[in-house]
């Protein structure tokens, strides 16, 4: 019997993984799972019921009753949210109510593709295809600014350079799974690629990580 197929995108914010990471689960039919958002709903929690960030036990709980239906909000991905995303994703209690979830979602039979940061380290090691999709901070904000600004016109593209540049730091060197490429991964820089070309790429990668198809 063949194994499902599982794939793993991971990488720094706006990179580009996301986009990338939905295109490929819609070439092969695959469920796709953005775990961004598990710890962007619960920094939502968190900020909404004013849970203090040092209250570890507390977040770990709101953690264990984020539900699919909830990553639907569209306050989910505003820039305030990635903001606090990054800040509970660095709690192991947090990390360890979400990690279950993850793994039971890579391994269903159909095969999955997950988006993360630890995708090809923790939560899906035995990942058929692990893909790490980079790109340079500035371009990456460059792009970020695009999404953010329709909603906030006040917003700068050097507010949104510091941010990436926080969170960059903040997932990197967190002890909890930190932001890192697993030793089999294929590294994929976007830097100079337009979303055609990046989609291009991610499609060749896969497909010979799969042995031509
Ligand atoms: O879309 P963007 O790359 O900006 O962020 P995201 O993927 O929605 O993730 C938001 C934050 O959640 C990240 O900055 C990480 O701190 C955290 N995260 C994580 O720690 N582990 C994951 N598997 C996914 C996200």
């Amino acid at each position: 019997m063949t194994q499902p197929l599982l794939i793993a995108f991971d990488g720094p914010a706006a990179s580009g993984k996301g986009t990338l990471a939905s295109v490929i689960a819609a070439d092969y039919g695959l469920p796709f799972l953005d775990t961004g958002l598990l710890y962007r709903a619960v920094g939502h929690v968190a900020r909404e019921r004013g849970l203090d960030l040092e209250d570890t036990q507390a977040l770990g709980e709101a953690a264990q009753f984020i539900h699919p239906t909830l990553l639907e909000d569209d306050a989910l991905r505003g820039r305030e949210a990635g903001e606090w995303a990054s800040r509970v994703a660095a709690i192991p209690e947090v990390r360890a109510a979400l990690k279950q979830f993850q793994i039971d979602f890579a391994h269903q039979t159909s095969g999955a593709v997950l988006d993360g940061r630890d995708i090809g380290t923790v939560i899906a090691p035995d990942a058929t295809v692990k893909l790490f999709v980079t790109a340079d901070p500035e371009t990456r904000a460059k792009r970020r600014f695009l999404q953010l600004i329709k909603a906030n016109s006040a917003l700068t593209f050097e507010d949104v350079l510091s941010d990436i540049r926080i969170r960059d730091e903040r997932d990197s060197s967190r002890s909890s799974a930190p932001l890192e490429m697993a030793r089999d991964a294929v590294l994929l820089d976007t830097t100079n690629l337009d979303i055609e070309a990046a989609i291009e790429a991610a499609r060749s990668i896969v497909k010979a990580r799969r042995g031509g198809v």
